[in-house]
């Protein structure tokens, strides 16, 4: 598959990525059955992740959105340090973010510093994909559906040049 200049090929079958969501999702509701759960998903990427997942999760609770802003005036600042777009009351809560892709880590640990700031009762992190190799972060990720190794990936809301997003299988970089 062409993504503007770049040759990818496929690495995660539809269906491997809906049987490791299913997986996913019976840990959770097993864990997380009888509380008080918001599902926090980081925006772009993790959009088709969570729409599956959360149609797997079989209890009451709240899912939102949230995006990082990575600018200081009208320079993009290279460091993301502002959540856009959640409104939802986190306190006393049990939290739980969910991403497409684990790579550095550094995202995460940015999300969870201010996610934490609001006084959850907990916070932890589900995660499709998980590059244990790059993560050099704070905060590993509880909930991991596929270690892979270090490569470029897209489709399934990965995106590559933010394009390649919309696909049902994951593919790498060739
Ligand atoms: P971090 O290095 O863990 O902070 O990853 C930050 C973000 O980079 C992720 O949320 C993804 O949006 C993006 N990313 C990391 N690895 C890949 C990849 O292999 N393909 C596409 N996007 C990626
Ligand atoms: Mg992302």
């Amino acid at each position: 598959m062409q993504i503007k200049d770049k040759e990818f090929e496929l690495f995660l079958s539809e269906q491997e990525i809906q049987s490791t969501i299913q997986r996913l999702a019976q840990q959770i509701n097993q864990e997380y059955r009888g509380k008080e759960v918001i599902f926090v998903g980081v925006m772009n990427g993790a959009f088709m992740f969570v729409a599956d997942l959360l149609r797997n999760i079989d209890f009451e609770c709240e899912v939102s959105f949230v995006k990082l802003a990575s600018y200081e005036g009208v320079q993009t600042s290279g460091t993301v340090h502002e959540l856009i777009g959640l409104v939802n009351d986190l306190y006393e809560k049990h939290v739980i973010i969910l991403e497409d892709i684990v790579d550095t880590g550094l995202t995460l640990d940015k999300v969870f510093s201010m996610i934490d700031a609001d006084a959850p009762s907990s916070l932890e992190v589900a995660c499709l994909l998980y590059k244990p190799t790059a993560f050099k972060g704070k905060h590993a990720p509880k909930f991991v559906g596929i270690e892979i190794p270090d490569h470029f990936v897209v489709g399934y809301g990965l995106d590559y040049m933010e394009y390649g997003r919309n696909t049902k299988d994951i593919y790498k970089l060739k």
